[in-house]
């Protein structure tokens, strides 16, 4: 008898939900900025309150299969919050009316593996708990999860993003998306146009602990001549990977523990062994140094602010309540019946499959 009840559908549920529950539970309490008005922490407990079981079981699985994923899906998230805010637009699928943003020339790095991903989230979210939360915060929530599944903190997302109706020009792109030639001061200039700061930038830097570059965004630093401040076995090995100029080649970006969400990015630093201009020169510079040897040496610190500061980041200009739209479909805006419909539907309604 209690075998049959424990192999039950009753059973099996209340075995859920404790997972769930203890899912929840398991992330550590960090401090979070203040929440931009409409989302929450608790957006979808009534109207889909598994989606954040679903992303993560789903990524743990994709994550078995390519490493690289979650590199690929936290630096979606980045190209999506910095140019016109955190509504889907880098999403998006180019249309007769022009290059979508994915074609602009800083985004034409970012994984096909992670659009593929999100859609299919999407597609799966749908199927559980109808058309009710949008593609914007799937980004969000798959980011947290590349983060976390890669060793980093667990923490929570404030959710209710609405989708974009537009993506944005190239030259916005280009505005906001920093080129990896930048240095500090052109870094701080352009994220305090987004109300973050030197803090943030050394913080949000340190996601450069897990993911791969091409060879063109730091042949800057090997051609015509060596930039001096590489460390010379580190400057070799680049050559390598790299031994002429315009080749297409790849190397990791964080050469200590390339596939691990921690803080030797920063260690990275302190021994001349960042990749980009943009990453050494947070350790050259007197502003961002002390903030890159703190992180170096304190795990715990980094994990913190970097928690802080993904959460300002993930609320950069959301569409909330009734603007943009939830989109069926992340790579397409929807056609006009689904439009009226989302309207309609609105945040936190009850959930209608369309
Ligand atoms: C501070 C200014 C930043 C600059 C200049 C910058 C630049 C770049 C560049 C050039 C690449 C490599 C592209 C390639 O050659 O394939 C890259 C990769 C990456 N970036 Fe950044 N980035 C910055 C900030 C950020 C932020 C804030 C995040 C996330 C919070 C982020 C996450 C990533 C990740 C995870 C990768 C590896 C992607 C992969 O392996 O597919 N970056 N970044």
């Amino acid at each position: 008898m209690a075998a049959a009840s424990a192999s039950s559908p009753t059973a099996l549920l209340l075995l859920l939900l404790s997972c769930i529950a203890f899912l929840c539970s398991s992330s550590e309490a960090y401090d979070y900025p203040p929440l931009a008005d409409g989302l929450s922490f608790d957006f979808y407990d009534a109207t889909c309150p598994l989606v954040e079981h679903l992303v993560r079981l789903y990524l743990e699985q994709a994550f078995g299969n390519d490493t690289g994923l979650a590199a690929g899906l936290l630096r979606v998230h980045f190209h999506d919050c910095f140019v016109q805010g955190c509504d889907g637009s880098i999403l998006l699928d180019g249309s007769a009316g022009g290059p979508s943003e994915k074609d602009a020339p800083p985004n034409l790095t970012l994984r096909p593996a992670a659009f593929k991903a999100i859609d299919e989230l999407q597609a799966l979210i749908t199927a559980a708990c109808g058309h009710v939360v949008s593609c914007a915060d799937v980004a969000a929530l798959a980011a947290r999860d590349s983060v976390y599944l890669s060793g980093g903190p667990d923490y929570e997302v404030p959710l209710g993003r609405r989708d974009g109706l537009s993506y944005a020009t190239m030259e916005a792109v280009l505005s906001f998306i920093p080129p990896p030639t930048s240095n500090v001061t052109d870094l701080i200039d352009l994220f305090g146009k987004l109300d973050l700061d030197a803090y943030d930038l050394v913080s949000l830097s340190g996601a450069h602990t897990i993911g791969i570059a091409h060879c063109a965004s730091f042949e800057n630093r090997l051609f015509p001549a060596q930039d001096p401040t590489l460390d010379q076995t580190f400057a070799e090995n680049l050559y390598l990977t790299c031994p002429v100029a315009n080749t297409s080649n790849t190397t990791v970006l964080d050469v200590r523990s390339p596939d691990a969400f921690d803080d030797e990015y920063y260690v990275d630093l302190l021994n001349r062994k960042g990749l980009f201009t943009s990453d050494q020169g947070l350790y050259t510079d007197a502003r961002t140094q002390p903030t890159v040897t703190g992180f170096a040496v304190d795990q715990s610190l980094f994990f913190e602010k970097f928690v802080y500061s993904m959460t300002k980041m993930g609320q950069l200009s959301v569409l909330t309540g009734d603007q943009g739209e939830i989109r069926k479909n992340c790579s397409a805006i929807n056609a006009v019946d689904d439009f009226l419909w989302s309207v309609v539907d609105g945040d936190g309604g009850e959930s209608k499959l369309l």
